[in-house]
């Protein structure tokens, strides 16, 4: 049968199959548990933007959660390539998975379960839209606390969310679209999905602790050294994310996104400042010139299903 991959391929059980006939099974306890780690690439206009670097973070997070594939780098890669090939897809949002796996009947001892890989590409997700980002975004910084990373190692991309959820419901309660989550000192940490950078005097600031290192912050971080611009990876307390002359955040899901307004006020003077600016035009270069960027190879955008 022929099938239309064109809004995403997963892989799922040695099979690709269009997206929407993705099925997981119900007891598996990355879905019952949150018992999963995940990493999320982009391919931006047919190429994968820093893919080992993800990978590499991949098994970095499963092995701080004690899980194992039987997949090696390069597996990995080659089916998250297979992914995006298939759908034909030019920009994409490519996510790789595993989960603890489904334990045996009646037991509890996730050592007893057999890891299970899955992976998708669909369609680019934006955080902010570019009509969105053209204004500027909104944003709160919640009461919210981020879970403290004496529970659990924010750097392990993780599936516990909830936190991140209530603050999205915070920031839509406020009439704003994105909400930061405190920690419980009163420091910012992150978002939904994205970290936060500050600038003040021609300075960048974001958040050092308790929060996920972000491909798209370290690709900040990267290009502020180069670019010679002073970056500081420090505590932000709420006033000082406050007093910022810029605010932007960082995801894979909508690069550099520059905020203009904080719990309802303009920030600065409300327009998308200089250095946001040019960190973003010098992050979409990157994103179809940086050496560690690979081609997708494309193949029929029409494939017979679980080939
Ligand atoms: C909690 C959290 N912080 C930050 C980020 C941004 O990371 P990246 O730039 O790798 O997309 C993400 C991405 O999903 C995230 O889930």
């Amino acid at each position: 049968m022929i099938s239309d991959y064109s809004e995403g391929v997963a892989y799922i059980d040695d099979h690709y199959v269009p997206l929407r006939d993705a099925r997981i099974p119900i007891t598996d306890r990355g879905f019952l548990r949150s018992d999963a780690t995940y990493d999320v690439a982009h391919v931006w206009k047919g190429n994968f933007f820093r893919l080992d670097d993800h990978i590499e973070r991949f098994f970095w997070s499963m092995e701080q959660l004690r899980m194992s594939l039987p997949l090696n780098h390069a597996e990995i890669r080659h089916i998250l390539e297979q992914c995006v090939s298939k759908s034909g897809l030019r920009d994409a949002y490519v996510q790789m998975t595993c989960t603890r796996g489904v334990p045996p009947r009646g037991s509890r001892d996730p050592r007893e379960c057999t890891n299970r890989f899955y992976a998708f590409s669909q369609p680019f997700v934006w955080i902010a839209t570019q009509q969105q980002q053209q204004r500027g975004v909104s944003m709160v910084i919640s009461d919210v606390q981020r879970i403290a990373p004496e529970a659990l190692d924010t750097r392990i991309k993780n599936f516990h969310w909830l936190d991140l959820t209530m603050g999205i419901f915070d920031a839509y309660d406020q009439g704003a679209l994105v909400a930061v989550l405190s920690d419980n000192a009163g420091n910012v940490t992150e978002g939904a999905g994205f970290n936060v950078f500050s600038v003040k005097g021609g300075a960048l600031t974001t958040p050092e602790r308790n929060v996920f290192e972000g491909m798209t912050r370290r690709t900040v971080i990267d290009m502020a050294r180069q670019f010679g611009i002073p970056c500081q990876l420090t505590a932000m307390p709420r006033a000082q994310l406050k007093d910022a002359d810029e605010i932007f955040i960082t995801s894979t899901a909508g690069g550099i996104m520059p905020v203009t307004q904080l719990d309802g006020r303009p920030v600065g003077d409300g327009q998308i400042g200089p250095m946001t600016q040019q960190l973003q035009r010098s992050y979409w270069h990157r994103t179809s010139s940086d050496p560690r960027n690979t081609p997708v190879p494309y193949e029929n955008t029409m494939e017979k299903e679980n080939i």
